[in-house]
């Protein structure tokens, strides 16, 4: 395909405002699909994907469109993630791309993710189409919302596109405005083949396969590539597009196009997005600018509840990092929990979907322990670690300090909450960068530490803000700060899935709460047993489960065997999803549920 006839983009949005229904439209008007295939939506195809309505790996189409002034154009469609645990994902797929939509919802305004994404479309030299979405609904106010664009993102709103997705009003208006106003892209056929890896994902029928945007030169299908960054070669097997509800093999792509390579490579890993991929005849001079790759943030420990399902665990995590080269695992073990996995994720959201994921597609019961952010020890030989896992950290008196992640916080959110949210971020030991207004909600930026974002922030947010507020981070750097480990025990056995890293201030009033809290998660037992929270030696809080009394079978009068016999039944099945520390049972929500606080 000519250059001049190729456009490439993506959509920016922030969650629910409408980017599926509208890509699903674009897709449907320029005949990818029909009725039928648009009451599924095409582009979220994951399950948990579609039950949270959130896209996580980044998907492409490519759309074939006839424009008003009669010229064929290719569209090519990457659909970037919306939440910010995936921020990764969305540079990387921006800057395959020359253009953006920017979806607003016209009745909601610019939220915090809009921002976000948009800014690092910004950052890619994206050109910008506003579109305001929603535009049926009573409570729209597009000349508002233009304006609050301006104000807030400062690119010129007034030639936005006013559509409803839902209905399909305007829509049109939207590809007539990729074809005007997005720029074609650039290359050079004759030059040698320069291609970014922007992703890559196992397909079960085809292997490991490579999306690839052609900035020079042609990939044909038998052509032997190299990656430049990891040096490895392969023989393309396949070259193809992504057509809405199918692959289709195309002979050659050439400059501005994207589409997909397979090559018999192995596993996902072997594969690093980013990467330059060239012709190992004809390299390229120089490789395109690579992308740091995401780094885990917040580690977990995953244990299976009943340890005969070890190795099954195991497998799960094998297939499900196959195709999700940042979430990291090792193998750990622990005293109390015996043999499971210490996990790294890109954040909270990542790591409630990989548990998810295996609970219900694997159907394995796990314990999860307490998330832990990366912390720095700086050793007092000169030396620094990295801490995954509290239940490592090594004696403190080899510590100089400890430095923990800090993150940079923007929230917006209607006048009325902002107290609420002032006094939030305060808790948690943030410290205020910026507050300003647009019309009437506030934007305030925050820096605060990650770990005490790690929990329930966002929880506790949307709580105090009736839902109203929106929430992004950045990663902002370490900090050191009077960091200790708190350990908890239960029945004078330290349960080192519940030690946790906190501030030295705030370490009271965690430890109570802990043990407030364990106390109703712990059933009684036949003997009493002390719940306390120390550190170091020193117990700073301590609760106690009274003995049970009564014999639990007693009340079925010791005549009825069946009865009896169901009671003890349904207390085993009961057990099944307890562990046993020392004495005492421990029931498996008490791992997540005792870090809360409220
Ligand atoms: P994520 O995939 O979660 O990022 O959300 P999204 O931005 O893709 O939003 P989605 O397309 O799933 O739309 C969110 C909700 O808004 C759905 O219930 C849609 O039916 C609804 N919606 C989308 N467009 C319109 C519109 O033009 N008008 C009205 N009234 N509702 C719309």
């Amino acid at each position: 395909t000519e250059l001049s006839r190729i456009r490439n983009f993506s959509i920016v949005a922030h969650i629910d405002h409408g980017k599926s229904t509208l890509a699903d439209r674009l897709i449907q008007l320029t005949g990818g699909l029909s009725e039928r295939e648009m009451k599924e939506q095409v582009l979220d195809s994951m399950d948990i994907e579609r039950e949270r309505g959130i896209t996580i790996k980044a998907q492409t189409v490519r759309l074939d469109y006839t424009a008003a002034d009669g010229e064929a154009y290719v569209l090519n469609l990457i659909d970037t993630p919306g939440h910010v645990d995936f921020g990764y994902e969305v540079s990387r797929s921006m800057r395959a791309v020359e253009g953006s939509l920017l979806v607003v919802d016209a009745s909601q305004g610019v939220e915090a993710q809009t921002l976000a994404n948009v800014y690092q479309a910004i950052d890619a030299n994206h050109e910008i189409v506003p579109v305001l979405n929603k535009i049926d609904l009573p409570a729209a106010e597009p000349d508002r919302v233009k304006e609050q664009i301006e104000d807030v993102i400062g690119i010129d709103a007034s030639q936005s596109v006013l559509i409803s997705a839902k209905s399909g009003l305007g829509v049109a208006d939207v590809l007539e405005a990729i074809v005007k106003r997005l720029p074609a892209p650039k290359g050079d056929r004759d030059a040698p083949l320069k291609a970014a890896l922007v992703d890559s994902w196992y397909d079960p029928y085809l292997g490991v396969v490579v999306l690839v945007r052609i900035h020079d030169g042609v990939l044909r299908k038998g052509d032997r590539v190299r990656m430049m960054q990891t040096g490895a070669t392969y023989q393309v097997d396949k070259v193809g597009v992504c057509r809405p509800t199918r692959k289709v093999d195309v002979e050659e792509l050439g400059p501005g196009e994207i589409g997909f390579l397979t090559a018999s490579i192995k596993q996902v890993r072997d594969t690093r997005v980013g990467d330059t991929i060239t012709h190992e005849k004809r390299l390229c001079a120089k490789a395109l600018p690579g992308y740091k790759p995401a780094q885990p943030v917040v580690f977990c420990g995953l244990f299976p509840v009943d340890s005969a399902d070890f190795e099954d665990l195991r497998t799960a995590i094998e297939k499900l990092a196959l195709n999700d080269a940042s979430f990291s695992y090792e193998v750990e073990t622990s005293a109390a929990l015996g043999f499971g996995f210490r996990c790294g994720f890109l954040g909270l959201l990542h790591l409630e979907i990989i548990r998810e994921r295996l609970e219900r597609e694997y159907d394995i019961d796990l314990i999860t322990t307490a998330p832990s952010v990366v912390y720095h020890l700086h050793m007092t030989d000169g030396t620094m670690t990295e801490l995954h896992n509290p239940a490592d950290m090594p004696d403190v008196m080899k510590i100089d300090r400890i430095e923990e992640p800090w993150i940079k916080a923007t929230i917006l959110v209607p006048d009325e909450f902002l107290g609420d949210v002032l006094k939030l971020c305060q808790e948690r030991r943030g410290v205020q960068d910026t507050l300003t207004y647009a019309g009437s909600r506030a934007m305030v930026v925050y820096r605060l530490p990650l770990n005490e974002v790690v929990f329930d922030f966002y929880d506790r947010l949307k709580s105090a803000t009736k839902g109203y507020a929106s929430f992004d981070y950045q990663m902002d750097g370490y900090q050191a700060d009077a960091l200790v480990k708190m350990q908890i025990l239960v029945n004078a056995e330290p349960v080192d899935a519940l030690s946790m890293i906190v501030h030295r201030d705030r370490a009271d009033l965690r430890g109570r709460a802990m043990c407030e809290k364990l106390k109703d998660l712990i059933p009684q037992h036949m003997f009493q047993v002390p719940i306390q929270a120390a550190i170091g030696g020193r117990i700073i809080a301590r609760e106690t489960i009274r003995a049970l009394r009564k014999d639990v079978t007693a009340k079925c009068y010791g005549g009825d065997v069946s009865r009896k016999r169901k009671l003890l039944d349904k207390q085993k099945a009961g057990k099944k999803k307890m562990r046993q520390f020392g004495k005492v049972d421990i029931p498996q929500e008490a791992f997540i549920s005792a870090l809360k606080m409220d």
